[in-house]
């Protein structure tokens, strides 16, 4: 005797409509695979492009201030770096690499007059220039995309002090975003080191003076200490930034240069285990 069949056929008609059925889900999944791959690519285009843009505008401010655009490319790398040294891990440490150079984005904002003045500030033209911290927050944060809510995290707190007497809120201590505690020191560091309209560049051991004198004042000591230990390395990856000639745009896209491997090469090795990109900010 024939045992009964567990999944008896369905008659004819039945059978063929759920071939056609079949076919026709199959054919809807794919369509929507593809939709959805398509949909992310012109996703990831409309933020490549928005970021490309920024960076021109932070270029432009950068100009304004500086004669040369490798400023913003040597913040990005350096704030990679020391975010590694940090034990951030490295998605959020690139992430930090790309954001950083748009810090100074508010100075678009600023008046030429106060912003290429040689002398002191008095304090309304001082006022106008700690403006640049505000202004650049808001030209960025309007984005929910992660990378400009972190440049603009970085806008906003990159003139906050440890010791609570920076702007443009007063945070003190580790209420300051990491990112904002990372990117002042190498601004400081970097802004040291080149000339300015109103003084030369200070040497590389100058500069190291002045931020070793400004560990737990201006800056995060953690961050200043983890700067002084790896001074080589970080001024090799400096050179090595100018060297490079001024290309903004591969912030945008491929980096320059592999910064882990850079530092483990120059005999620096990050910290292991990397702290999530959640911590990064407060
Ligand atoms: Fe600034």
């Amino acid at each position: 005797m024939n045992a009964p069949l567990r999944n008896p056929p369905l008659p004819g008609d039945a059978n063929r409509f759920d071939t056609a059925s079949a076919a026709q889900m199959e054919q809807l999944v794919m369509d929507l695979r593809q939709m959805y791959h398509e949909r992310n690519a012109a996703l990831e285009e409309v933020a490549a492009a928005h970021h490309e843009a920024l960076l021109r505008l932070a270029l432009a401010a950068d100009y304004r201030d500086t004669d040369t655009g490798n400023h913003i490319l040597r913040i990005g790398y350096l704030s990679e770096a020391l975010a590694l040294l940090m034990g951030l891990s490295s998605e959020a440490a690139a992430m930090l690499r790309k954001a950083a150079p748009m810090h100074d984005i508010g100075k678009i904002g600023v008046p030429d007059a106060v912003l290429k003045k040689p002398g002191a500030l008095d304090p309304e033209e001082r006022r106008q220039m700690n403006e640049h911290a505000a202004i650049g927050a808001h030209i960025l944060g309007r984005s929910r995309i992660p990378l400009f809510q972190m440049a603009a995290e970085v806008a906003q707190t990159h003139h906050e002090r440890w010791d609570g007497h920076g702007y443009p809120t007063g945070l003190s201590g580790e209420a300051i975003p990491i990112t904002g505690r990372i990117v002042a020191v190498a601004d400081y560091f970097d802004a040291l080191t080149m000339d300015r309209v109103y003084r030369r560049a200070f040497s590389v051991e100058v500069a190291l003076s002045m931020l070793a004198g400004e560990r737990g004042r201006s800056f995060d000591p953690a961050v200043v200490d983890m700067f002084l230990a790896h001074a080589p390395a970080l001024v090799a990856l400096r050179e090595r930034i100018n060297d490079s000639g001024c290309a903004v745009e591969s912030l945008a896209g491929a980096p320059l240069l592999h910064v882990r491997r850079f530092l483990a090469e120059f005999g620096t090795a990050p910290a292991a285990s990397p702290r999530a990109a959640s911590e990064m900010t407060t």
